[in-house]
């Protein structure tokens, strides 16, 4: 099925973030194709959020770029950049917190009715992530790993063009990550997005990641397939020695 809104590549070149004294990450470039899924991983305060937050328009970037297909979008505010279709997840819950599930899928829904497109039956994700029975109960009610599974599919119902996941697994149950997994085939496979993805689950970061970067002390320290990046000594020594529990 080809996606009513086709997918867009995400391009960041040369992008720095800096907090007053703080240089959090200097002179980053990658390049994730319409259909392409990344991975990004590195220690604590590696700077992944701040990136995250950078590529969508929640923080300007002090210096560099950010392209959405030949769309420079670098400075734009956070709304605008949704609308264009860059749609991000958190990596704590976000949903309208004492809305109902089915109130806070029709909020996220209507955010982008604009767009249109063909249903994209997001029941049965719903229904697969057993939050179908939840329905009618306020969302912070909600045990975390529904109420994180509720974000993303909020997300999905934005209708992204190319989708930020940050740390979609934390906070999840070992047994509940496969959702995650589903999840993003579920959004390649009706919407044909790419996918930048933080995560500290390798064994989930393997699974999705064709291509993965990591990223540490403000520069990228390292990009390849998992198999490549994940066996260099120093990878395993700027990160992997301390990253899973
Ligand atoms: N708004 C802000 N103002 C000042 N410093 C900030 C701000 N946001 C983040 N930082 C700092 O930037 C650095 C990177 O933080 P960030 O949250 O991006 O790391 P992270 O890689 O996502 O870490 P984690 O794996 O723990 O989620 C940290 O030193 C953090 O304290
Ligand atoms: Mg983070």
């Amino acid at each position: 099925m080809s996606p009513a809104i086709p997918a867009l590549s995400l391009r960041i070149d040369g992008l720095s973030k800096q907090f007053g004294g703080l240089k959090v990450f200097d002179g980053i470039s990658l390049d994730v194709p319409a259909d392409g899924v990344m991975g990004v991983i590195g220690p604590n305060g590696a700077g992944k959020t701040t990136l995250i937050n950078v590529i969508c328009g929640m923080l300007a970037p002090t210096a560099g770029k950010v392209y959405l297909g030949e769309r420079d979008v670098t400075g734009q505010a956070f709304h605008k950049v949704s609308q264009l279709g860059i749609v991000r997840s958190f990596q704590q819950t976000n949903t309208f917190r004492s809305a109902s599930v089915e109130e806070n899928l029709y909020r996220a829904k209507r955010f982008n009715a604009s767009r249109g497109g063909q249903d994209l039956g997001l029941e049965e994700l719903l229904e697969e992530f057993g939050l179908m029975a939840h329905l009618h109960e306020p969302s912070d009610k909600l045990p975390y790993g529904l109420q994180k599974m509720l974000g993303l599919v909020m997300g999905l119902a934005a209708r992204p063009r190319f989708l930020l996941l940050d740390e979609p697994g934390a906070g999840l149950e070992r047994r509940e990550r496969p959702q995650v997994d589903r999840f993003v085939q579920f959004a390649r496979a009706k919407l044909g997005c790419g996918v930048l993805v933080v995560e500290h689950d390798m064994e989930m970061v393997r699974r999705l990641c064709p291509h993965i970067v990591v990223l540490e002390s403000g520069r990228l320290l390292a990009a390849g397939s998992p198999q490549e990046v994940l066996s260099r000594q120093d990878v395993i020594d700027a990160y992997l020695g301390i990253a899973e529990e």
